[in-house]
């Protein structure tokens, strides 16, 4: 037997088929007009990046096992992009002359982490990246909350299949070093610790807790402050309420937009404050559909100009696996509209006349690229979702006219050729 190549794609990758690229076109152009409802531009950048971009201050994991490298020709050290934050500061650093700060940007890029494949993560996906660079405001939160509601509006019928659930670095700072007595130059690794708090045993999480020093009063009291949700903010310290920008979210009238929740923590370096995700609230998708937050200095990697950056990406894979959950997912687009069938040979040219007239007004029209039978060409029509067909034939032609058939109720009608554009728009309603 011959050897052939394998057409499985690569582990963790994905082939789209048409189908299946059609249910995410409309769920991204959906996304896509709300995004822009808000005025925010898009963006693109390269898919390969220098490796300093991840290595000067992302996350560690995806530093140390997720990125997939290579060096060119050149001897330069590159990265596929897994992320797109780093490469979107170095753009907005390399541009910072000419923009006209605050800046709204989205983007759709593919980010290729080396993961193990499993639901809800793969090695290539799509994930939507929408940022506001140059304001510290807390109305930058606001409204990132407020298109986040949006966006999930448009595709959902009730806001209570997901939750937005958010944090403040400088609050869990606050917290960790006034409540539970951590120490200022450990509250890093204990963050660490509380982001991996709802993916391990609580033994697992109480001997590294151990390991770092903490005594079993501390942990025990960490597991208090943890659950404690809301409640907590009213014994904060008020330097660091003052300090945090979300406290300010919280204290307006945007509360109801998000739930506190200390338990957030995110994993990549360049946070500063604000940090939030979105959850399904379904248990069947445990993984988050958006990240994001505030980073205050990570243009500052780039150029001396102190530009501050807001914003989050949201992942295909796992919005899909929450809209399949739910019953969300639009049905694929048919092929065409219409369906411009010979009844013979000769008379191709003459269907590709109509069908070109067809398509000028906007109409999705097809024409067999190889003759076959009328029976066989309306099955085919049938099938591809064509809910008129036209047929020429032979005498009719000759007059100056088609037959037009509605797929769906079988009737036909003469029409003059040249009338066929408006009768066909009229059927289609
Ligand atoms: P992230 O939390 O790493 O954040 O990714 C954002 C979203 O991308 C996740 O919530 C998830 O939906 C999706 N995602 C991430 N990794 C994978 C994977 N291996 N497979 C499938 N989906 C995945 C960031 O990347 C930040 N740069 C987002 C950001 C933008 N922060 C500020 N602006």
């Amino acid at each position: 037997m011959a050897d052939y190549l394998p057409t499985a794609p690569y582990r963790g990758t994905r082939d789209f088929l048409p189908a299946e690229m059609s249910v995410r076109t409309q769920v991204f152009q959906r996304l896509y007009d709300v995004i822009e409802r808000y005025g925010y531009l898009r963006y693109d950048g390269p898919v390969l990046e220098p490796v300093e971009i991840y290595e000067a201050k992302s996350s560690r994991e995806i530093v140390e096992q997720q990125l997939y490298t290579l060096t060119d020709r050149g001897e330069r050290r590159l990265a596929l992009r897994p992320e797109m934050t780093p490469s979107v500061a170095r753009i907005i650093a390399g541009n910072a002359g000419k923009l006209p700060f605050p800046v709204r940007w989205y983007s759709h890029p593919n980010c290729h982490r080396y993961e193990r494949p499993q639901r809800g993560r793969v090695r290539e996906h799509w994930q939507i990246n929408v940022d506001v660079f140059g304001s510290d405001s807390p109305s930058c939160e606001t409204e990132i909350f407020e298109l986040i509601h949006d966006m999930m509006a448009g595709l959902t019928a009730s806001p209570d299949m997901w939750v937005l659930r958010v944090s403040d670095r400088v609050l869990l700072n606050a917290i960790l070093t006034t409540m539970v007595e951590v120490p200022a130059d450990q509250t890093r690794e204990v963050s660490a610790l509380i982001d991996r708090w709802e993916k391990y045993p609580q033994d697992t999480l109480a001997q590294e807790a151990a390991e770092l020093g903490m005594t079993e009063k501390q942990f025990h009291r960490l597991g208090e402050i943890l659950s404690a949700g809301d409640a907590l903010l009213d014994d904060l310290p008020g330097e660091a309420r003052e300090q945090s920008v979300l406290m300010r979210v919280l204290d307006s009238s945007a509360r109801h937009l998000v739930t506190f929740d200390p338990l957030i923590v995110r994993g990549f370096d360049y946070y500063t404050s604000t940090v939030f995700e979105v959850f399904d609230t379904s248990p069947e998708n445990r993984r988050s559909l958006f990240g994001g937050g505030r980073y205050s200095n990570l243009v500052g990697l780039f150029c001396a100009a102190q530009i501050p950056g807001i914003g989050f990406g949201m992942g295909d894979v796992t919005l899909m696996d929450f809209l399949g959950t739910h019953g969300l997912l639009p049905a694929p687009r048919s092929e065409v509209d219409v369906a411009v069938i010979p009844v013979d040979e000769t008379l191709a040219q003459a269907a590709r006349q109509v069908a070109h007239d067809l398509r000028q007004t906007g109409l999705r029209t097809s024409t067999p690229l190889e003759y076959r039978k009328l029976g066989k060409e309306l099955a085919r029509a049938n099938k591809s979702g064509a809910r008129v067909a036209v047929i020429v034939g032979r005498d009719e032609w000759a007059v100056g006219a088609v037959t037009i058939r509605n797929m769906v109720t079988g009737d036909q009608q003469q029409t003059p050729t040249d009338a066929a554009p408006s009768v066909v728009t009229t059927m289609l309603g």
